[in-house]
């Protein structure tokens, strides 16, 4: 059984549907929910369903990003973590630390990577007149949303849509895409030497 983490900022929900798979046919353990705010409303909903949390507020450590990332480095080993699930985490993680985690790391991104990279990606697929938008899941390297990617979902841009429609739209097929590849990469994980 493999132990997983959680990294989240905010709601989580697509921390909620990973936590909802993760049944006794699951490959993995929940073993933590670890945020970055201690507001974030995931923190909540991980405890309700008997799950592990942890707090590591980035802002005492102030422009010192190394520092941040080797408390977290301190916390996701003292809890056995084998994989690292980023659901809504935003913060950058530096090379030494996605160096560390390499090969057991995935995130989720609201694009058809390549393209848009980074953040407002609704909202510049709409101003690239694109006709279909959707979800990534992908390993993380340390360029940013920039490795393989492991999984994919589409969705229509529909004629009037706002950036919210269609983050809402695209959220629905987070939700079911993040769980699926999560099992199929556990099953197939094997740790990196
Ligand atoms: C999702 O759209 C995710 O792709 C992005 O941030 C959002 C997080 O939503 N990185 P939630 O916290 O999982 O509800």
């Amino acid at each position: 059984m493999l132990n997983v983490a959680i990294l989240i900022s905010g709601g989580g929900s697509n921390m909620q549907r990973l936590l909802e798979d993760m049944d006794e046919t699951h490959p993995g353990c929940a073993r933590l929910v670890l945020s970055n705010r201690p507001e974030a409303g995931g923190l909540a909903k991980a405890q309700a369903m008997g799950v592990a949390t942890e707090v590591l507020d980035h802002r005492p450590f102030g422009e010192d990003r190394a520092r941040f990332e080797t408390e977290l480095h301190k916390i996701l080993k003292a809890y056995q973590v084998d994989v690292i699930c980023l659901a809504g985490f935003m913060r950058i993680l530096g090379t030494d630390f996605v160096s560390a985690w390499r090969g057991r790391m995935l995130n989720i991104h609201p694009s058809l990577l390549p393209k848009y990279q980074g953040l407002h990606t609704h909202h510049r697929a709409l101003e690239a007149g694109d006709k279909r938008a959707g979800c990534s899941v992908h390993e993380v390297v340390p360029q940013l949303d920039a490795g393989p990617v492991l999984g994919q979902s589409e969705v229509p841009i529909l004629p009037g849509d706002t950036a919210q429609d269609l983050a809402n739209r695209v959220l629905e097929q987070e939700h079911l895409l993040y769980p699926k590849i999560l099992r199929t990469f556990l099953t197939r994980f094997e740790p990196p030497s």
